[in-house]
């Protein structure tokens, strides 16, 4: 039997942080070796509110994104690496999908709705957005797909979409599923644990989260910053939002049970539970960081496996995107 298909990406926009790597990237590396995988960096994604879009800047994050992921873990050998616009399937699916996409289903995304889409001047791209994200994984046959609890809404529409494609013009895309870690999957602000910790966020507030490629130094004084409270309780259930997020990112990158956590610091000074944390940051923090000097100390290594990764890209993603033509009888 083959393996099963994967297929995720990250937008290259902001500063790329601890909640990516424990809902994202740290479970794609484990699934080289089971799975046929595709990792995509997202870029047609990151151009969606064209003001904030800065030539320059958006192609060293390109460069960024795509090294991370090797960092991270991701073997570039069993992983197909790729950018999203050296393969121009995903632009023309995601018109067809468009086509198909009914307004109400995107207005109603919540992201859509967060990133100020009542306003009548935003562009387009902030409300189309998700049908690109359904060809990114459509284009691939994917079965699985790796991501945080805040692109659920967006799996599930891609499963729409294809749905409503299958049942007018006959059996062409495969349904995927969302594949949603259960530690880590929504990690939130160090500066403000009722919000989500957000790339953009990361930009604006130097608190707000764990940068991938911060200092050991910027790390420790990130967390024993984060805000917290006056007490001493770290039983899970009754613990603050602040704490829960700690136990959370805790239980993530040590493969334990939060509660389980929560119990060996419970009345100790939260300065005990923060000062292990950040050591178990910095366990799988540190060889990141190295890998990824390494790798951005020699272009050609990157460009070489982006090279490749576009190939096989667009070998596998014309296939599915000529059979969507196709059924629908585009084209000679
Ligand atoms: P993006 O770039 O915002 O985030 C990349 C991945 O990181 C996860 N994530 C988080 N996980 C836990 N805690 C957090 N605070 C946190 N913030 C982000 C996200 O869930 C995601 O898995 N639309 C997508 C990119 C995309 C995509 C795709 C993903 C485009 N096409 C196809 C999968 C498949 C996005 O903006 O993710």
């Amino acid at each position: 039997m083959s393996r099963q298909r994967v297929l995720s990406g990250v937008q290259p926009t902001g500063i790329l942080h601890i909640g990516n790597y424990l809902g994202a990237l740290r479970n794609w590396r484990g699934m080289v070796d089971d799975y046929d995988t595709f990792f995509c960096v997202v870029d047609m994604h990151a151009i969606t509110v064209p003001e904030a879009v800065d030539p320059a800047r958006l192609r060293e994050a390109i460069r960024s994104v795509a090294a991370i992921y090797i960092a991270a873990g991701i073997d570039p050998d069993k992983a197909t690496i790729f950018v999203q616009s050296d393969v121009p399937a995903h632009a023309e699916l995601a018109w067809i999908l468009t086509c198909m996409a009914p307004m109400g289903w995107l207005k109603r995304m919540t992201q859509f709705k967060v990133k100020g889409g009542d306003n009548e001047g935003v562009g387009t791209g902030l409300l189309t957005y998700p049908v690109l994200q359904a060809a990114d994984i459509l284009l691939y046959d994917a079965d699985l797909v790796p991501v945080g609890a805040d692109q659920k809404q967006h799996i599930e529409l891609t499963r729409d979409l294809a749905e409503r494609f299958n049942h007018r013009f006959g059996d062409v895309f495969h349904l995927p599923k969302p594949m949603i870690p259960k530690q880590g999957a929504r990690i939130m602000g160090l500066d403000d644990p009722e919000a989500k910790m957000s790339k953009s966020t990361a930009v604006e507030r130097p608190g707000h989260a764990i940068g991938l490629l911060d200092t050991p130094k910027q790390v420790k004084k990130k967390i024993n910053r984060a805000k917290t409270d006056s007490g001493t309780c770290t039983i899970y259930e009754d613990a603050s939002p602040g704490i829960r997020n700690l136990l959370g990112m805790f239980a993530a990158f040590t493969g334990e049970d939060p509660a389980e956590i929560g119990k060996r610091y419970d009345g100790r000074g939260y300065g005990y539970l923060k000062a292990d944390l950040i050591a178990a940051a910095e366990a799988e923090l540190a060889p990141l960081r190295a890998r990824y000097e390494e790798l951005r100390g020699d272009e050609s290594v990157l460009d070489a496996i982006l090279e490749r990764g576009a190939e096989r890209a667009n070998a596998q993603a014309n296939v599915v995107l000529a059979r969507a033509k196709q059924a629908m009888g585009l084209g000679r």
